[in-house]
């Protein structure tokens, strides 16, 4: 792994440092190339202004790993209010949740009880909820809760999941996700893993990404491939169209304030993108792995900073 992409993934969980930035107005300020603003109303319009421009949203209200069920509580709150806010006003758009924020690392039945009501939830109001993706301590826990949920026939389709290609397992779990029906976002992989478990070469996880892509295309289910590799969604493209899928059958995710150009790009040419729409004051560890991701982030930040 690149030494810039480790130490912004070191500095993610550095408390202090985010106790400190979270709370300063230049961080903020930093923050707001990939954060679509700190409250409910400014992701509201972030996703109405997509759907404008004929894409969908999915949004995160961030954080991660609270410390409290209080916390978890208070976190599954924002997301209730978001899936009757977006009934309300007829969006399109659904929720991402971490596990981590519904209290997973506190007990596993308290998140899973948390996200069975989101799910609830979102099935009263024809939505969905996505699951992010964590580090590798919890793809099974991660997994097995998801397909307990889908498992329940009121709540069939209303659940899904993300599979990240940087894992040796994910071929196997995407086999598996198939044949539950399970809808998948396919992703890298944002975290750092030991070899043990991920490739730890760039060309071995893109080309497990486009061996991935292909497996959720051909299967029957709506899934979702999230990236900004042109040359990944040119392989997906490739395969779809030599394969007879039509553009309608998935759809391709990308993250506000990354690539806006491909995005609108993808539009025109008659395909489904979704934009992945985080906000909220805890934007610290999801701005960091942003950072790790295209450290030249750093330079177009500073630019962009000063010349406001
Ligand atoms: P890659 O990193 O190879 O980048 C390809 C090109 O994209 C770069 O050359 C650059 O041009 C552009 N690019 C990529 N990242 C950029 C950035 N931050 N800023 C500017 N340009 C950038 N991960 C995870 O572990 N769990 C999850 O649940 C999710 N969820 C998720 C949802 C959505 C909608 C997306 C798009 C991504 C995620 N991810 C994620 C993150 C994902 O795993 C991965 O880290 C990033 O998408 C970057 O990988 P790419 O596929 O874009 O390719």
């Amino acid at each position: 792994m690149p030494v810039l992409r480790s130490a912004f993934i070191a500095l993610s969980r550095n408390r202090p440092l985010r106790n400190f930035c979270e709370k300063s107005r230049f961080g903020r300020r930093m923050s707001s190339r990939f954060v679509a603003g700190m409250e409910i109303g400014d992701a509201l319009r972030v996703a109405e202004a997509l759907n404008h421009q004929g894409m969908t949203a999915t949004l995160d209200s961030l954080g991660e790993s609270v410390t409290s069920e209080t916390e978890a509580h208070q976190a599954a709150e924002i997301y209730h209010s978001l899936l009757d806010w977006i009934a309300a006003h007829k969006l399109n758009a659904n929720i991402s949740v971490k596990l981590t924020q519904m209290g997973l690392e506190l007990s596993p039945e308290l998140a899973e009880g948390i996200a069975e009501r989101l799910v609830e939830h979102a099935a009263k109001t024809r939505n969905f909820v996505r699951i992010d993706m964590e580090d590798s301590s919890l793809t099974q826990v991660t997994l097995d809760m998801v397909r307990r949920l889908n498992a329940r026939r009121d709540l069939r389709g209303t659940i899904g999941i993300v599979i990240q290609s940087y894992l040796y397992r994910s071929q196997a779990d995407v086999e598996h996700l198939i044949a539950d029906g399970i809808k998948v976002r396919l992703c890298k992989g944002a975290y750092k893993e030991p070899a043990e478990v991920a490739f730890p070469r760039k060309a071995d996880v893109d080309t497990n990404y486009m061996k991935l892509t292909r497996m959720l295309l051909e299967s029957p289910i709506y899934h979702g491939l999230a990236t900004h590799d042109e040359a990944m969604i040119a392989a997906a493209k490739a395969f779809a169209s030599e394969h007879g899928i039509e553009p309608s059958r998935f759809e391709f995710q990308m993250l506000y304030g990354v690539r806006r150009d491909l995005q609108r790009r993808l539009v025109r040419e008659g395909y489904n993108v979704r934009v992945y729409v985080p906000f909220g004051r805890e934007w610290y560890p999801y701005f960091m792995r942003r950072l790790a991701e295209r450290p030249a982030n750093v330079l177009f930040l500073a630019r962009n900073f000063f010349r406001r």
